[in-house]
Order: structure tokens, then sequence, then C-alpha cells
């Protein structure tokens, strides 16, 4: 074997709480940050050693249009985890998944034209996404009174297609929830925007993340209306660890889709070389380190689920089936819409507040297990001596 057995030991508090990056940096010494979508784990041995071999050689300038390797290192994960044929040819580089959604609503939406997104959402979607001459319309989910509470809520996204709706971004496995659409909602929600004229930029950045009971269904294997309407984006950054290296890709199939982003300047020169010598041995060799990651976070999120049983019981939630991302109903804590401000004042504990995701995060926070199981313990009994 080339490379010894996965390491996802995790340092312990004090020695993250020097690390530089935004998920620890965001927090005074001793505050216990479940934060920022980064995890604690070291990142691939496969990846390090692509890395260090980059510093060593000197090899640190801009990224070509077309990286040797990428676009079929990419083609190849997606075959082996996802049994998703791309084309190397049509995988192209952008620094990171937000750059993409921004460039191509900026192409695609045109003067006039709304951009959905399914509210709760990742914060930057209210902040980011509108513009001079663009409006977003957040959509709602179906909602605590039907079947599947987290799924998009049809109705609304076709009243929004009648006012207009231009573009749809759709994160799949979806943030703040972590939930992996089924086909069947990927393919109804294709239909209806492909017969409206509306693209779809499915951001698929969680994909990898999909966890044991799950599957990741990728937009452009729904159907053909899907692959018509549609652009995928997507990051080795999540799974990997990789986000501050600056490298996504963006995949398209023959057809409307792939004619329409050909007018997108290109990006590549505005991503990081590093990211994408990294993201190019995350996709050729991380499959090991993936499958231990996956069972880590399976682990960790079970025991999340004991834990707040046992000393948080009026927390509510629904594991996610993707992501180290928990999304917690913490109305019944009796901390008013922002909770996670109550807990990190009293327990030095650090969630993301759920208000920053939208409206329906009133009362909501978001946790981030991807940790040690003995920091995920740690971070609930912080919650409860907060209470
Ligand atoms: C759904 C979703 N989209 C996009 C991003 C940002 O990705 P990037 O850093 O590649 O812009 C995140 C980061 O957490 C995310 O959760």
């Amino acid at each position: 074997m080339p490379f010894p057995a996965v390491d996802l030991s995790v340092p312990g508090l004090e020695e993250l709480g020097r690390r530089r990056s935004a998920k620890w940096a965001g927090v005074a010494p001793g505050v216990l940050s479940s934060t920022i979508a980064e995890t604690d784990f070291p990142i691939p041995e496969p990846v390090a050693e692509a890395l260090h071999a980059a510093i060593r050689e000197d090899d640190l300038g801009y990224v070509p249009s077309r990286p040797a390797g990428l676009g079929e290192a990419f083609a190849g994960f997606a075959q082996r985890r996802w049994d998703w044929e791309v084309d190397p040819g049509h995988v192209r580089v952008l620094p990171d998944v937000m750059d993409g959604l921004i460039e191509l609503r900026r192409l695609l939406a045109g003067s006039g034209g709304l951009v959905g997104f399914a509210d709760p959402a990742y914060p930057p979607f209210h902040r980011v996404l509108p513009q001079a001459g663009v409006a977003v319309r957040p959509l709602p989910l179906a909602g605590e009174s039907t079947e599947d509470p987290w799924a998009l809520d049809l109705d609304a996204l076709d009243a929004a297609l009648a006012d207009g709706l231009r573009v749809l971004v759709l994160a799949n496995p979806h943030n703040p929830t972590g939930r992996a659409l089924p086909v069947a909602e990927l393919a109804a929600i294709a239909e209806r925007c492909a017969a409206a004229g509306a693209w779809v930029l499915a951001d698929e950045i969680h994909g990898p993340l999909v966890l044991p009971g799950a599957t990741h269904v990728p937009w452009l294997t729904v159907s053909d209306a899907a692959r018509e309407c549609g652009v995928v984006l997507t990051s080795a950054s999540k799974a990997f660890n990789l986000a501050g290296l600056k490298a996504a890709l963006m995949v398209t199939a023959p057809g409307a889709a792939r004619d329409a982003v050909a007018a997108l300047p290109d990006r590549a020169n505005r991503a990081g070389l590093l990211g994408v010598v990294g993201a190019r041995a995350a996709f050729e060799h991380g499959d090991a380190y993936l499958d231990a990651l996956l069972a880590q976070l399976d682990h960790n999120r079970t025991l999340l689920g004991e834990r707040l049983a046992a000393e948080v019981p009026a927390a509510r939630w629904t594991p996610p089936d993707a992501t180290y991302l928990a999304w917690l109903d913490l109305r019944d804590l009796g901390l008013g819409d922002h909770p996670a401000a109550v807990l990190h004042r009293r327990g030095r504990v650090a969630l993301s507040p759920g208000r920053h995701y939208g409206a329906p995060g009133a009362g909501w926070a978001r946790l981030n297990f991807g940790t040690s199981p003995d920091l995920v313990e740690e971070t609930v009994r912080r919650m409860a001596a907060a209470l």
C-alpha cells in the first residue's frame, strides 16, 4: 500500500485554537468552535504529499485553463462513487463554488431576473446572490405538517417560475439540513425548470459526504430535462478539507447548458494552483480516506444523537443524510430566537446561528460534528452546562 492507514486523529482544543482558519480564528481562546463547515481532521496523506511536492518544486504559479489530469481525476471519482459518466474535456476550473454561482447568475439571470433557492440556505445565498437588477426569492421547504418537511415546496417553485424565476440554485446535499434530495424530487424540479426555461445551478459541494444509508444523485444523471437546464458546481474542498486552497469545478452535459456556459470568461487563473493539485490528488487517491471519514462521521452522528437525547433532551433534530452538519431545532430550550448567542456566552461553545440561514432559522442552530468523538461530546456537554 503506497500510503499508511488513514489518520483521522484530531488535536486537542488548545492546538485547534491556534489554527488560522476561519472556524478557529473566529472564536476566543478556549471557546469550542462548532461553526464554519471545515473539519478538524488531517487532510489525506496523498493530498499532503502532492502539496508538499508542489512546494518543494517551487511550482506555485497561475492555474492554466485546462490543468493536466484534473478533469480525468474528477471523472474517475464520479464514476467510482456515483456511476456518473463525466466528460473530462468539459470540467472547468473555478476559484470556488460561490464564485461559480455568482458568475453564472450574472450570465444567466438576465436583467430583471429572479434567482431562487431553498430557505433556510447557506448564508451567502441570501447575502451575495442579489445584485443590481437581480432579486432573490427564498423558497420555503414543505414544512412540518408534511410527510417530508425538508423537501422543496414544489407549489412555491411553480409560483416563482410563473413570476419569472430564471435561475434556481439547488444545494444537494442541502446545507444546513444535510438532506440528500431523492431522485424523484430532483426529476420533478428538473421538469418544471426546463419547461419554464429556467436554469438550475446544482451546488453539489457536499456530494462526496453522503453518509451510510443515503445516496447522492448527481444532477446530470437525473434526466434529459436536468441535463438540458443544469450546471453542476462541485469541489474537493468539503470532503477533503481543502477550502482555503481555492479550486472548484463546473460540469455540464452536451446541449443548451454547455452552450450557455461557454460564454463564461475563463475563471481558472483566479483559482489556486495548490487547490488544483490537492483536488486532483484527492479525486485520484482519496477514496480510502473518504471511506474512513464517512464511517467516522456516521459514528459521530449516532454519538451526537445519543448525547443530545441524554443531556439536551429539548433539542430536536433529524440526523442528516449527508455532511457533518446538524441542523438543530432549539426552540424548546427557552432561549429565544438566537439560542446560539446564549450558548456561546454561557457555555463557551460556538454553533452557527440559525437566523443567519434565513427567517426559518429563528430558534435553530447548526452544529459541526466533523471532529473527534471527544469534542462532539464536549460540545453537547457545554450546551447542557449553558442551560
Ligand atoms: C451549499 C454550499 N455551497 C457553497 C459553499 C461555499 O463553497 P466555496 O467555498 O467553494 O465557495 C458552501 C460552504 O459551506 C456550502 O455549504
